[in-house]
């Protein structure tokens, strides 16, 4: 493949999760300007292009999600003046940025929520967001049944009655994408940030933009209602997949919306691109983002959501390149985010268990850490060595396990408070990043800071600071350095296809053009590596030609 083909198509996307990064004011919490000190770490790292989470004015009821002002920055992560400056600096060391938009609910403190409520039921105001009267004879039952991915019902009742949808907390009022001005609104916002030079945005649920207009009840879970332990409960993993329509996820009108800012994207010169965040049923469902004249990339949660299993990594790789393919788009490979345990505590279990989209992961059992280290070496070079472009989540190129003994009172995201204290959330992957040093905060606040880091950091994060893995050729990020590099220079990396090498159920090997062959071994034995001239990098040593357990190699062939 030409590396004349746009960037997207290939590239690495290093996630800034701002409020965890770097600090530069010792608040406490990570700034544009601590961002900014950072980016010669991320131009060494050789990533392409960084994605940051919302840094937009907020109440952060939802750590940014919930946006008061998408044409401004909120002062805890700094001023509009000194976005722009990052935009620049990150452009002079060949770095791209792409912000995140927050397109299907603002804040309630957003002047048009506060003007909805104000102006009262059947105004105008209200047709921006999704009011309706409740069920049974007061109205006192909400409007359906469908339940916020925080935890309880997806609608707050106002003292006049009226019920608000909120597919996620109170606080974050979902639009109402059937009105002009929403429509409007946000082409205008996206070209705000484009005239600053952004290379594009990751569109925050981007499948849910758009509601069935009746807003009828949701389809029957697929699993039986009764429980108990007669009840004959399919596991997820053995589920075939399917799509099911939905009242409000993936449904096909929302696609009209990205052709239109697609329109946006190509008003601006040079290759601006959105990557969506969409979780589909199928990849048939999830291709559907990114055909013609639609969107250029979705992440392909598949892939993150698949056990460390060799069978059905395969079968998601396959699929993935099909679908996506068959369009004409090129696959987008995500192992972490801010919304899904880290993924050395995923792979560290037992039973590495695939789970379904819009589901909260929960892990069984304690997380075995050396292996969950270990696969996710082998995680980060098998999804460098795949076509297309990748995700790497801040902190997973330093081996972050999730942090899973927060103290209860610690706990910030909202899942917390709204599933009555039955799902920790969240918080345990956005721990506050280490730096450098033996202690907290490891250089991610200044020493003189005025605020201990706003998720406490855990006492033996020493050792996986950036300065003690630095020159270590044993450490998980020289393993990401040597990996980008490589990706870099090699012809055969990036965007393009592959080829499978007949190899034992549970080893993938592929083989890509000019020279390249990728191997990972998922069995409890040696595998003997194919012929090759020589090892380019492995996620451990290869004595003999033999490759470990859990264990890969990139090979010169
Ligand atoms: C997306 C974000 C998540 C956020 C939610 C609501 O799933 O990734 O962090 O809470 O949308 O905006």
């Amino acid at each position: 493949m030409p590396r004349t083909a746009p960037w997207w198509r290939s590239a690495v996307i290093y996630q800034v999760y701002i409020r965890s990064f770097a600090d530069a004011n010792g608040d406490g919490v990570g700034d544009i300007a601590g961002l900014r000190s950072r980016l010669p770490y991320l131009r060494s790292l050789g990533v392409d292009a960084i994605w940051i989470n919302p840094w937009y004015r907020s109440p952060m009821a939802d750590h940014g999600y919930d946006v008061a002002d998408y044409r401004a920055i909120d002062p805890l992560f700094g001023t509009l003046a000194e976005a722009e400056q990052l935009i620049e600096e990150a452009h002079r060391h060949g770095i791209r940025v792409i912000p995140d938009i927050v397109p299907n609910h603002t804040s309630d403190q957003h002047p048009w929520f506060r003007a909805a409520l104000a102006a009262g039921p059947g105004s105008p105001e209200r047709d921006r967001y999704v009011f309706r009267p409740g069920r049974g004879p007061s109205g006192a039952e909400p409007p359906n049944d469908w339940v916020s991915c925080f935890g309880g019902p997806a609608w707050t009742r106002l003292p006049d009655g009226q019920w608000y949808l909120h597919l996620f907390a109170p606080q974050q009022p979902d639009l109402n994408w059937q009105h002009a001005d929403v429509r409007q609104e946000f082409e205008s916002i996206l070209r705000f940030w484009f005239a600053r030079g952004v290379d594009g945005f990751r569109i925050d649920v981007a499948h849910g933009l758009v509601k069935h207009p009746e807003l009828p009840d949701l389809p029957p879970r697929r699993e039986p209602a009764v429980l108990g332990p007669l009840a004959p409960r399919e596991p997820v993993d053995e589920q075939p997949r399917q799509h099911v329509d939905h009242p409000h996820w993936d449904r096909d009108e929302v696609h009209d919306i990205y052709r239109a800012w697609r329109k946006v994207a190509d008003e601006f010169p040079g290759d601006r691109s959105f990557v969506a965040e969409a979780w589909a049923d199928t990849p048939e469902r999830l291709a559907a983002y990114v055909r013609g004249d639609g969107l250029h990339t979705a992440f392909n949660f598949d892939f993150l959501m698949s056990g460390w299993d060799a069978k059905d990594l395969r079968a998601v790789i396959d699929d993935s390149l099909a679908m996506l393919g068959a369009v004409g788009a090129p696959a987008t490979w995500v192992l972490s985010n801010h919304d899904v345990m880290r993924h050395p505590s995923r792979y560290g279990r037992e039973r590495v268990k695939r789970w379904t989209a819009n589901e909260p992961y929960r892990p069984d059992g304690a997380a075995d850490l050396e292996l969950g280290t270990r696969r996710a070496r082998a995680a980060a070079l098998l999804m460098l060595a795949l076509p297309g472009g990748a995700y790497i989540y801040q902190g997973e190129e330093l081996g972050l396990p999730e942090v899973e003994d927060l103290p209860e009172d610690m706990l910030q995201d909202p899942v917390w408070e709204r599933s009555g204290h039955t799902d920790r959330g969240r918080d345990g992957c956005r721990v506050p990043i280490p730096w450098s040093g033996k202690a907290a905060p490891y250089g991610f606040s200044p020493a003189a800071a005025s605020a201990a880091p706003w998720l406490p950091q855990p006492a033996d994060w020493g050792g996986l600071s950036v300065e003690a893995q630095t020159g270590d050729g044993t450490s998980m990020l020289e393993l990401y350095r040597s990996a980008l590099r490589l990706r870099r220079e090699h012809p055969a990396l990036g965007d393009g296809s592959l080829t499978w090498l007949e190899t034992p159920e549970a080893v993938l090997a592929f083989g890509r053009d000019p020279g390249f062959v990728c191997v990972v071994n998922f069995s409890a034995g040696m595998y003997r590596l194919p012929a090759h001239t020589s090892v380019l990098l492995a996620s451990g040593p290869v004595e003999n030609g033999l490759l470990a357990p859990d264990h890969a190699a990139w090979l010169a062939v």
